[in-house]
């Protein structure tokens, strides 16, 4: 099949996943009746003398009444409703037309009426980066060590399932699973597919999928919480893995596999499968069904690599499914989105998530082409390597078009584009394009090639990507390319060599932005700076399942333990590991609290302290990273934290203006009046700070909490950084806490310095700087961004 596909937009191109993340519009094949969720808030507790499953029972009638007396017909509803949400989540999915869907969202108490959607997934030394490991020892301050690896969390990943005979999902570690722990094996349908006490659960769901496809689910590969594409396994396993010695991909990366909380409990909830329509996977209604039966589980972090556009709250499933896991005390971590580097691209945009960017490590894999007396670096994770030291002949793949095929799919080398008769024995120089990266490769090799360039195209830039080859190969950037092609064009039988890769370490500068990472500003309320923080999401290793192949092409028969990814799919499971080790330390603190420690602690700074740069080599800001890179020793001990209660993030929708009676209904246990006077978006109590409108002076509220060690102590602010043309002053300056717990107010004040400095360019007339709380010892910086929009 042709692939060349001009029309692609090139900024895909610097996607690194095998699968990307991009939210495609709401499915419907023609003859597919479309299916919605009803949302109508939270629970009202249970009446007294009601068990569990009475409560439940009730709510699924009352469901049925809803939608019966909409359709007129209680029977029809029953038919229709495929998921009704009882146990903290309040509300059902059903198939509906299009007008019942409209009538139902006018009757009383119901918040929402929103499209089952799709949304699309989101992909060690990492850990040893961060500083948790060294040498590949684990120094005794390690935050592992202080956070006794997790033990006592829970992490669950909403995701593609999970592969459990993974030896990262091994139990040799693990004490008996806890008491109060109420999730399954749900294994009816697979019962080779076994839970043990470091995989203490794992559910499918698949009726938004099969609804949305308009197909019964009864296909064995939809009825099991197995993991066919690797995705969900990977995640899993990066969040709370337990150690595997001698784990590698395809022989790069040696060492050992360890998830963030290395002991923590894992449960798998499956709501990816194989794409539906339009190429989406995982469905709103599967996403809401994982989130209420996660938290009445008894999960303590949620790790959920999959997003879509950003979208109001209400019509939401990952930002509603997140609000009331939050209120039961979970944390949520969400990957930013793989659409970078442009502006506002960001999404998981909840300001009750981490939404989590992703990074590179120190580690590459550097190869060589060498050619004209000249030496090209590029990057692979080639298996196969050229014999000898001879050179073998060059081929740009435009001069060896098979054919019947066009330039154009020659051009980026796509299936079958090659003539054999002129490709044989040689190295084929490729361009990037909309095709997958290996399987240009995989097109030489049939072509009987003996080895690929892979040469950017302009747009790609300097971002060059280790790719699992199937034959000797490497990525080269653009500039590098243009010079390889000119060798070729210029002589009458160019002749190269490709080296063979390595694992490298050591690489700087570290971390770098990566260019697939998606950008503030928050495009729904800039009030809030998004994304929160980044983490390691560039080459990242750890487990695969053993159905899928590490490219995921029909044609590569190839399996492997441990596969090697991109994405912010992978950073996001890294900060629900580190949160898994600051919740095992501090299991009272609320989810913000735990997020707080994460954001503030952060480093805007690289390994050599200067600032993280993006992928074009500038400074990035935070709009790329949020409140920086995080650091996870830190993170256990913060001294402050920004906690906010789910009282703010309720002030904060009824801030945005949702409708009160909505908003009320989010809290059924405690009947919730919106605040007469309604709050200021940009004064919920977020560790990071964004005026995304500063035309007047401006002053912003925020509250620290002591979360000790120390009873007593004594902050001082210091605006670090004053974002370019802006007057920033903190009051008090100072803070006096005498008693763990304590909460204190400041206040930070905004305004246009005079005479005006011009508005800078370049990053949408933002400007950025930075205040920190200081405990003068130096034990604790607490360190928040600030982002401000002058008036133009
Ligand atoms: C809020 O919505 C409900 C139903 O959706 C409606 O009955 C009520 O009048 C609305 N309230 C306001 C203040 O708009
Ligand atoms: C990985 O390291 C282990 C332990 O050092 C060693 O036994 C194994 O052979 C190595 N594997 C590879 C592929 O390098
Ligand atoms: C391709 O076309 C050329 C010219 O038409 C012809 O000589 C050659 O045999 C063809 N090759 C194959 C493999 O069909
Ligand atoms: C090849 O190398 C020679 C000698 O270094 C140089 O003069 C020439 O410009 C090179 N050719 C190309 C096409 O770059």
């Amino acid at each position: 099949m042709g692939t060349a596909a001009a029309a692609e937009p090139t900024r895909r191109l610097l996607l690194i996943l095998p699968v990307f993340l991009f939210l495609c519009s709401p499915p419907h094949a023609a003859s597919v009746m479309p299916s919605y969720i009803v949302y109508l808030g939270g629970h009202s507790g249970h009446a007294r003398g009601v068990s569990t499953e009475e409560a439940s029972m009730m709510a699924t009638e009352s469901h049925y009444d809803l939608l019966g007396s909409v359709l007129g017909d209680r029977e029809k509803a029953r038919d229709a409703i495929f998921y009704s949400y009882t146990k903290n989540i309040n509300g059902f999915a059903a198939t509906l037309e299009p007008h019942v869907a409209a009538a139902i969202a006018k009757q009383p108490g119901v918040v929402s009426v929103f499209p089952n959607g799709g949304r699309r997934m989101h992909t060690t030394r990492s850990w040893e980066f961060m500083g948790i490991e060294m040498g590949g020892q684990i120094p005794p301050w390690s935050a592992w060590e202080t956070a006794r690896y997790g033990e006592d969390t829970i992490i669950a990943n909403l995701d593609s399932g999970v592969w459990p005979e993974s030896l990262s999902f091994n139990d040799g570690e693990m004490g008996p699973i806890p008491d109060d722990w109420k999730g399954i094996c749900q294994n009816e349908h697979d019962p080779k597919f076994k839970c043990n006490s470091k995989l203490i659960g794992a559910r499918y769901f698949n009726k938004g999928y099969a609804a949305a496809a308009g197909v019964p689910p009864v296909a064995p590969s939809l009825n099991t919480p197995r993991d066919d594409v690797g995705h969900g396994s990977h995640t899993l396993s990066t969040a709370g893995g337990s150690a595997v010695n001698g784990a590698n991909a395809f022989g790069y990366g040696n060492g050992t596999a360890r998830g963030g909380s290395p002991r923590a409990r894992v449960a798998a909830y499956r709501v990816c499968f194989e794409p539906a329509v339009d190429d989406t996977e995982c469905f709103d209604a599967d996403i809401l069904a994982a989130f209420e039966a996660a938290i009445a589980d008894g999960v303590h972090v949620i790790t959920a690599s999959v997003g879509g556009d950003p979208q109001d709250f209400r019509d939401d499933a990952v930002a509603l499914g997140s609000l009331h896991a939050v209120k039961a005390g979970i944390t949520v971590a969400c990957s930013a989105s793989n659409s970078g580097p442009d502006p506002g691209t960001v999404t998981n945009l909840a300001p009750w998530v981490i939404t989590v960017a992703a990074s590179t490590t120190d580690r590459d894999f550097p190869a060589y082409v060498v050619f004209n007396r000249t030496r090209v670096p590029g990057q692979s994770l080639s298996q196969a390597w050229l014999r000898g030291k001879a050179f073998y002949p060059l081929v740009a793949s435009t001069d060896v078009v098979a054919n019947g095929s066009t330039a154009d799919d020659a051009q980026v080398c796509a299936l079958g584009s090659l003539d054999a008769a002129k490709v044989k024995g040689k190295i084929v120089v490729c361009i990037r394009g909309a095709n997958r990266r290996v399987e240009k490769g995989e097109t030489v090799r049939r072509a009987g090639g003996a080895g690929m360039v892979l040469v950017n195209d302009e747009v790609g830039g300097t971002t060059v990507i280790a790719d699992p080859h199937v034959l000797p190969a490497l990525h080269i950037t653009y500039a590098d390319g243009l010079q390889l092609l000119a060798y070729i064009k210029s002589t009458s039988a160019p002749s190269g060599f490709i080296s063979k890769a390595r694992t490298k370490t050591g690489t700087k500068p570290a971390p770098v932005m990566a260019a697939f990472s998606s950008q503030g500003p928050n495009v729904l309320q800039p009030e809030i700076l998004k994304p929160d923080v980044t983490a390691p999401g560039v080459d990242i290793i750890a487990a695969w399942s053993g159905m899928a192949a590490p490219s995921d092409r029909p044609w590569d028969q190839r399996r492997v333990a441990f596969s090697i990814q991109s994405g912010t799919s992978m950073s996001c499971p890294h900060i629900a590991g580190i949160a898994g080790l600051v919740k095992t330390l501090h299991p009272d603190w609320s989810p913000s609290a735990i997020k707080s420690a994460i954001m503030t602690t952060a480093t805007a700074t690289d390994m050599d302290r200067r600032p993280i740069l993006n992928p074009f080599r500038a400074p990035s800001t935070p709009f790329g990273y949020g409140a920086g890179h995080v650091f996870p020793q830190r993170a256990l001990d913060p001294g402050l934290v920004y906690d906010a209660s789910t009282e703010d993030y309720l002030d904060f929708l009824c801030a945005l203006g949702f409708n009160a009676t909505s908003v009320a209904t989010f809290n059924h246990e405690k009947p919730y009046q919106c605040p007469a006077v309604a709050v200021s978006l940009q004064d919920l109590n977020y560790p990071s700070i964004a005026v995304p409108d500063l035309a007047a002076p401006t002053t912003v509220r925020r509250r620290v909490k002591n979360v000790g060690p120390a009873q007593r102590g004594v902050y001082t602010a210091a605006v670090v950084r004053e974002p370019e043309g802006v007057r920033v002053t903190v009051d008090p300056p100072t803070l006096e806490f005498v008693a763990v717990g304590e909460e204190k107010e400041f206040r930070v004040s905004f305004a246009v310095k005079v005479p005006a400095v011009p508005v800078p360019e370049g990053a949408g007339g933002y400007a950025f700087g930075a205040v920190v709380w200081s405990d003068g010892a130096g034990n604790h910086l607490v360190r928040s961004p600030l982002v401000v929009k002058r008036h133009v």
